[in-house]
């Protein structure tokens, strides 16, 4: 589904028009579509339901607790890396038993309090990790549900930033290295084994990656059951990509479900997939308007109020994302570099877009569900945006947009 549709050459979000979201609420704004993010999750689910699946919706994409807790109603499971991100789950409603806690540098206090709250299981990715997971559970009394995460060394075929199952990234354990700690943790009486993880990097637009590693991964389980430690679960990870441009080919969820089928066939193992950019990446925009149109020798800025700090895709990544004029006029089309107001030429959210606007005008920037809001900073001492979830004719305010009280409440000058 599109959720966000030009009638009249108006852009709309479901069935509210994207300028009156922008007047009620101020730009910037990310604006999210709950019928989107549902559908989704509904495509993944149809696509898992000849197994006994999880799907653990990867919080780090999109944690706004609205968002959460749609997602929990709907019985998804969640991916944390962060005693914040169990934090936001927990009080969004979501179920602990159902939380898996991934991540490379799990600190001691995240750790006892996932035990505390009884989630489902850690995603161990190095040794060290293993043995404070081990001796904080035997302190606590409390065994802990481990899974090994481990590093198949494929080629994610992905931007380099957002590629983690290569050997020379920080991301999991090898696999010789996984068999000799599954044979401990088998030992272990604070420790039990749950299953077996990976995850190979971030918006992947081809399935071959995930076949090679999914090869690795189940040769893995196959021998653990022969040498007689038997796993509930195999995590496969999140990192099915989205189309950002026309060109972008990118599978469904159920041809993400054919890719593991050979492999799950006959199998009575539990399915857990950590998705979280195929689930609300195409769900979002966000609104901004244009303060100034500035020519040079070079060409034309379409100066915004929306900036790195507040969309930082574009600039780390040089990613592309789809920007268009909320009201669609019939004037000429002038190519812009669409920029924010944060002090670096990094700070392009699009370059040479062809666009018919003025000052004034409202932009979307399209595709900014995920790793939106999430990471955005506070950097030249903006405000963060405010967040809005569409449903059908409803707009509702999910987060104020944040005050300058908000921005340095915590801080204090010493006398
Ligand atoms: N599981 C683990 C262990 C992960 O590290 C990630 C993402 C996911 C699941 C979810 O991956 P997804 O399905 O969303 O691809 N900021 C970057 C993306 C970083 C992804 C980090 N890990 C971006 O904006 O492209």
């Amino acid at each position: 589904m599109n959720p966000f549709e030009y009638r009249d050459n108006q852009l709309y979000a479901e069935q509210v028009s994207c300028a009156e979201i922008a007047n009620a609420y101020g730009t910037p704004s990310y604006v999210y579509s709950k019928a989107a993010i549902e559908d989704r999750y509904r495509a993944f689910e149809d696509a898992l339901q000849d197994w006994q699946a999880r799907i653990c919706y990867s919080v780090k994409a999109n944690s706004s607790l609205a968002v959460l807790s749609l997602l929990a109603r709907l019985g998804a499971g969640f991916d944390i890396v962060s005693g914040g991100e169990l934090e936001r789950v927990l009080r969004a409603g979501g179920d602990a038993r159902k939380v898996v806690f991934s991540g490379v540098a799990k600190r001691a206090d995240e750790i006892r309090r996932a035990l505390l709250a009884g989630i489902y299981c850690f995603n161990i990715e190095s040794l060290p990790e293993l043995d404070r997971i081990e001796h904080i559970a035997g302190e606590m009394d409390i065994p802990a549900n481990v899974s090994l995460r481990v590093n198949p060394d494929v080629d994610a075929d992905t931007h380099p930033y957002i590629s983690t199952g290569q050997k020379e990234n920080k991301f999991g354990l090898g696999i010789d290295q996984a068999r000799e700690l599954y044979q401990r943790i088998a030992d272990s009486r604070s420790l039990r084994v749950t299953g077996v993880d990976c995850h190979i990097g971030s918006q992947l637009l081809d399935l071959a990656p995930f076949r090679s590693s999914f090869e690795k991964v189940f040769e893995l389980v196959d021998w653990l059951e022969d040498r007689g430690i038997p796993l509930r679960h195999v995590d496969l990870g999140g990192g099915l990509g989205i189309p950002y441009t026309r060109a972008d080919l990118a599978p469904a969820p159920v041809q993400y479900a054919r890719a593991i089928e050979p492999f799950m066939h006959g199998r009575q193992l539990e399915l857990v997939v950590e998705p979280g950019r195929s689930i609300v990446g195409h769900a979002g925009l966000l609104l901004c308007r244009v303060e100034y149109l500035k020519s040079t020798d070079e060409g034309n800025f379409a100066l915004v109020d929306a900036g790195m700090n507040d969309f930082m895709r574009p600039s780390l990544y040089s990613a592309w994302h789809e920007i268009s004029a909320v009201h669609r006029e019939s004037g000429e089309q002038v190519l812009y570099d669409v920029a924010g107001p944060v002090c670096e030429s990094a700070d392009v959210l699009g370059r040479q877009r062809s666009l018919c606007i003025r000052p004034g005008s409202l932009l979307a920037v399209h595709d900014a569900g995920a790793y939106g809001f999430t990471m955005a900073s506070n950097y030249n001492s903006r405000m963060r945006p405010a967040e809005v979830l569409v449903d059908g004719d409803l707009a509702r305010l999910i987060r104020k947009r944040e005050s300058i009280d908000q921005l340095f409440a915590d801080e204090i000058i010493p006398d």
